[in-house]
């Protein structure tokens, strides 16, 4: 063939190929838009206190009487009485801390009901959840036995509001004092002679209602002295270890309680302190809750999302009024109640609060603990309400059976930010709209985890778009990548006994290119990467 023959040929063949690869292209799907994420690597900033993934376990409902405890002599298999299964699917969450014994219930209970000999202890009346029966079975020992075996820590909450300060400074002796004290002789007599390490300590519970709607000056009063006198006598708490005591703050948007608490801290003397002070927001979209937990459309998966987006303002006014008063944050903002309040189960006891979880509480639960994290420097411990079969929880049992919930999940995808530092990002957020509500599209957060990779949480809210991501790193290559996504074909999908795995994270394909990172959002999903950032060089 000529040299100019040849050229032609070379030519059709070219064109023929770029026809072949453009009508591949035009052959796919429409592809998603593109959101650019930009992290910045290089600049971590506040730690996410692995506290902030904290729960919450009541007296109340099956909370604890059949979703921890079940009694030594069940069939439902138990070590000392406290259920295997509940316990095997709580380890792999790393809850750091469980709140106990209440919420409402606190401020009516007395921990000497709880102690003892299982034959003696005095069986009294739950008035706040349904006026049951309270055997007291699951008491200070079982609670410390169960934070045992699931790796956690306690969360005391005293009673503030029928209670005294000497009978909170007695429980504190039982749980802390050395063996060469009355207190510490009696735990031991209950079989442990070691004392138990007590790191957080709450000051009443919604003491501006089921806690005694106390004024606030009142409560202050009151505080001041839980503060002064209920001592932790752990040797091994002692300096940077030393429990923290939380007071009682805001009621959502009310603040009169976190404004006199405050004051009250700035001005105070050298006998108290606290470490932090609560804030209490559920995410019900009107009170009292009526939006049914399963069985609901779009209108109700944008309200409540909505709702819940509110935190992020409420943490924003609580913090700039706590920088007032404590400029360098030393005191904390702790969350200590979330999550979802939905209408009770139809024919629940309606005491018990019993509800459903969907992929919408799934995508809920993420919204807030990317608040949480955003807000670091000031939210360094929050509680989902609650842990077991009450309210938005983890897990939901019933008799031997157990399911695991959409915000179960979450909470084990998002392990990894657990301490982790948190890292700038620059996302455009875009717009879902249902009807008058203006929700952002896409909400996520990057921290930099203590082994040098870097996660990444991403949650897409519309129920209908996809929507990729492009992360790219300020410096650096993106190296070897882990991903997983939770999402469902309907926004209400839920776990049940019987298909306990309908709302499962799997796991989702990322494509890597240098600097940069393609992840496909689906609709109404959560994302979860992790991936190990690469100097140029090829060196973590
Ligand atoms: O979590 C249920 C209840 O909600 C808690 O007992 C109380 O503190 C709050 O009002």
């Amino acid at each position: 063939m000529s040299p100019a023959k040849q050229s032609h040929c070379k030519l059709v063949l070219l064109v023929a190929l770029l026809c072949a690869a453009r009508g591949a292209i035009a052959a796919e799907p429409a592809r998603e838009p593109v959101v650019e994420m930009g992290i910045d690597a290089g600049h971590p900033g506040a730690r996410i206190h692995r506290e902030v993934f904290g729960q919450f376990a009541e007296h109340l409902g099956g909370g604890i009487y059949g979703g921890i405890w079940v009694g030594r002599n069940s069939s439902i298999p138990n070590v000392r009485g406290i259920r295997s299964d509940v316990v095997a699917a709580l380890r792999a969450l790393k809850v750091p801390d469980v709140r106990w014994p209440g919420g409402c219930f606190a401020d009516e209970y007395h921990w000497r009901d709880g102690v003892g000999p299982a034959g003696q202890r005095r069986a009294t009346v739950n008035t706040n959840w349904g006026d049951v029966p309270e055997s007291n079975a699951f008491g200070s020992d079982e609670f410390m036995d169960f934070l045992q075996q699931i790796g956690s820590q306690p969360y005391l909450s005293v009673n503030v509001g029928s209670g005294s300060v000497r009978e909170a400074a007695d429980w504190l002796a039982y749980l802390t004092a050395p063996t060469t004290t009355a207190a510490g002789r009696e735990r031991a007599a209950n079989g442990h002679p070691a004392p138990y390490r007590v790191p957080y300590l709450g000051l009443g519970n919604e003491s501006w209602g089921c806690g005694g709607a106390l004024s606030p000056d009142f409560y202050v009063n009151e505080m001041r002295r839980f503060s002064r006198f209920v001592h932790n006598y752990n040797p091994a708490q002692r300096g940077p270890q030393a429990m923290q005591r939380i007071a009682v703050g805001a009621d959502g948007a009310s603040t009169d309680y976190l404004q006199s608490v405050m004051q009250a801290w700035h001005d105070k003397v050298w006998s108290w302190d606290i470490e932090g002070v609560s804030l209490h927001y559920y995410s019900s979209a009107g009170w009292p809750p009526a939006h049914p937990s399963q069985h609901f459309g779009e209108d109700e998966y944008a309200l409540l999302l909505a709702d819940t987006l509110r935190m992020e303002r409420l943490i924003r006014t609580q913090t700039a009024l706590m920088d007032r008063y404590d400029p360098q944050r030393k005191v904390a903002l702790v969350v200590d109640e979330w999550g979802t309040w939905l209408a009770p189960l139809p024919g629940s006891n309606p005491g018990f609060l019993m509800q459903q979880n969907s992929l919408r509480d799934a995508l809920l639960a993420a919204l807030n603990l990317n608040i949480f994290a955003r807000h670091a420097e000031r939210v360094r411990m929050a509680n989902i309400a609650q842990m077991i079969n009450v309210l938005q929880a983890m897990v939901l049992t019933d008799g031997p059976r157990l399911v695991l919930t959409p915000t179960y999940h979450v909470f084990r995808m998002y392990v990894p930010f657990q301490d982790a530092s948190l890292l700038p990002v620059s996302l455009q957020p875009g717009r879902y709209v249902k009807g008058a509500l203006r929700l952002p599209q896409v909400d996520g957060i990057a921290a930099r985890e203590a082994d040098g990779r870097i996660a990444v949480a991403l949650v897409n809210l519309d129920p209908a778009r996809a929507i990729a991501v492009r992360i790219h790193l300020d410096h650096g290559r993106i190296g070897a990548v882990r991903a997983e996504q939770l999402t469902a074909p309907q926004v209400d999908a839920v776990n049940t006994f019987s298909d306990p795995t309908a709302v499962v994270p799997r796991a989702l394909a990322a494509s890597a290119a240098d600097a940069a990172l393609r992840v496909v959002l689906a609709p109404k999903s959560v994302s979860v990467l992790q991936f190990e950032s690469l100097e140029h060089g090829g060196k973590r």
